[in-house]
């Protein structure tokens, strides 16, 4: 069980401002930030960071989107990461998404859904490279 997961506060829910209560609900449930950065992709970097689904019919849009306005990305830690994050933000579309859930509470459509999860351990570990640095991740140790 690998203790950390990549997570983005998505554009529509910085613009909303929902940063603030999303981090706390973040932390609440137990998640401590190992690295934290707000900043905006553009087409190309979100186009990189979703190829798993550039088949897809909404890929251009979720590009968009993503590309939109700013975004919190983090790396977090806590024992099983990876699927207590998935439950605490719930279903992928919002209308399906468990009460209580970050995207129950925050999200508008299964596209602006919010936030991001990773899911699996391998692909946290991607999304996390290819946000942060080891220099950018606070170090367990200290
Ligand atoms: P996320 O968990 O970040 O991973 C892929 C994203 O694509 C997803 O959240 C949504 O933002 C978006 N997405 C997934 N399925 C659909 C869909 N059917 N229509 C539009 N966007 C989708």
């Amino acid at each position: 069980n690998t203790i950390t997961t990549f997570t983005m506060i998505k554009p529509d829910a910085v613009r909303a401002g929902h940063i603030g209560a999303i981090l706390d609900d973040i932390i609440k449930a137990g998640f401590k930030l190992v690295a934290i950065k707000y900043m905006q992709l553009n087409q190309d970097t979100a186009g990189i960071f979703y190829q798993v689904h550039k088949e897809r019919p909404f890929f251009k849009d979720l590009v968009t989107f993503m590309s939109s306005g700013p975004i919190v990305a983090a790396v977090l830690e806590k024992e099983n990461a990876v699927e207590d994050f998935r439950k605490l933000i719930g279903a992928t579309d919002p209308s399906k998404a468990e009460p209580g859930t970050i995207r129950a509470k925050y999200a508008s459509s299964i596209q602006e859904n919010a936030v991001h999860g990773s899911d699996s351990n391998e692909n946290a570990d991607i999304e996390a490279s290819f946000f942060f640095s080891g220099l950018e991740r606070h170090p367990d140790f200290l």
